[in-house]
């Protein structure tokens, strides 16, 4: 049993998958920078400000989710290679029209909430309920800011 009181075996399962969702929140959140930098166009000045919207909270999340790893008595990945050897969520560069950024931030939302319940099942299934909650809420806000980015793309 580990300090919190949860099978070290258990802790040790949910957190290789909590580094899995780590390393794709990396992935999306520099994808964001890009996006932020690079766009053009006359949504210049609204999106250059939600995606830094969206890529200052995807940096909260990302602290929260390797707090929570270490928080489980394991070590979160830190470094770039780690992170671009487990994600899903792959590196896209070179993006300057706006609805395409959004049409990839919607697709990396899906894949990071395909990710978040996958975890918060296997949080329920081991009693982890500190786990639970976290995905729990992130799953809430992300569903509603997808919502919000396809009414804004006219879907
Ligand atoms: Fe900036």
């Amino acid at each position: 049993m580990n300090r919190i009181g949860l099978k070290t075996k258990d802790a040790h399962k949910l957190s290789k998958e909590l580094n899995t969702l780590l390393a794709n929140y990396q992935l999306f959140y520099q994808n964001l920078r890009g996006f932020h930098w690079n766009i053009k166009g006359s949504d210049f000045f609204e999106l250059h400000l939600k995606f830094e919207e969206l890529y200052n909270d995807a940096q909260i999340k990302i602290d929260e989710i390797a707090e929570r790893i270490l928080t489980l008595g394991e070590s979160p990945l830190h470094s770039f290679q780690e992170y671009l050897n487990n994600s899903e969520i792959k590196t896209v560069v070179g993006v300057s029209d706006g609805s395409k950024g959004l049409d990839v931030t919607l697709e990396g939302f899906q894949k990071l909430i395909l990710q978040e319940r996958k975890i918060l099942k296997s949080a329920a299934d081991l009693e982890d309920e500190g786990t639970v909650s976290l995905m729990s809420d992130y799953i809430t806000e992300t569903e509603k800011i997808v919502w919000m980015l396809a009414s804004y793309l006219n879907r």
